[in-house]
């Protein structure tokens, strides 16, 4: 029988530290990335460039099966990957805080999420995954050797994300930024399919007094344990 490719998920809320520990793991562990955030970014992108309504499903699905995109790893562990869009780099705009609630809003949508079910699953490659998003454990890979549950409170995400998002050059106030994070909350949390919830079987981790490096082997402790 064929060896099982290991997928761990960390799943949480935004501005939990999903992404620096998604890709410090993966580069620990040799593993792939699928930074399952950034398709639902880009199916905003993609629909606020087409004039697409988010009330209309349909057009969304298809825009979802036929959407033209591309990762590419660019070597700078600050900003470790290159997001294409019909080959143009649109990892800046992607990043903003607006694309983050566009992604929030159409995630909502049932048939959008199962019609990107099989291009995330197609990110299960050898020798391993790593998969970073909000439903990664409980419903895209409910088989997953290691399932994290990364949250911190959402003061400590706020500045977090200010933090980032400043550092990136990218302009935004403290207050506006913790509006937005509690809407998203609600959104993600609230919403009838794949709400944000740990698995049953997920390690929770409450990184709001923790510093990157500690949750880091934190976590690679749960990966030793369970991989082993
Ligand atoms: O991780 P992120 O901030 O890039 O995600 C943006 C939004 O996309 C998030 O608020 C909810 C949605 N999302 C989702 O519903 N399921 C995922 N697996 C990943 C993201």
């Amino acid at each position: 029988m064929a060896k099982p490719i290991p997928v761990i998920a960390i799943d949480g809320p935004s501005g939990a530290g999903k992404g620096v520990i998604t890709q410090r793991l993966a580069m620990f562990q040799g593993y792939n990335i699928l930074d399952s955030g950034a398709l639902y970014r880009l199916i905003g992108l993609a629909a606020r460039r087409e004039g697409v309504d988010f009330g209309n499903r349909p057009k969304l699905v298809k825009l979802a099966q036929g959407l033209d995109i591309s990762f590419f790893g660019t070597g700078d562990p600050e900003n470790p990957l290159s997001i294409r869009l019909a080959n143009e780099d649109v990892t800046r705009e992607l990043r903003a805080d607006e694309a983050g609630v566009d992604a929030s809003k159409i995630a909502t949508i049932g048939e959008l999420r199962d019609a990107i079910r099989g291009l995330q699953r197609s990110f299960k490659q050898p020798p391993g995954l790593v998969a970073d998003g909000r439903d990664m454990g409980t419903v895209v890979f409910q088989e997953a050797e290691v399932k994290i549950f990364l949250t911190a409170s959402p003061e400590a995400r706020a500045e977090r994300r200010y933090k980032q998002l400043k550092d990136k050059g990218i302009d935004v106030t403290l207050s506006a930024l913790s509006l937005s994070i509690h809407e998203r909350d609600k959104r993600d949390m609230g919403r009838e399919i794949a709400p944000l919830e740990p698995s049953t079987d997920a390690v929770i981790i409450d990184s709001s007094a923790m510093t990157i490096d500690q949750v880091f082997y934190r976590v690679l402790a749960v990966v030793e344990e369970r991989l082993d």
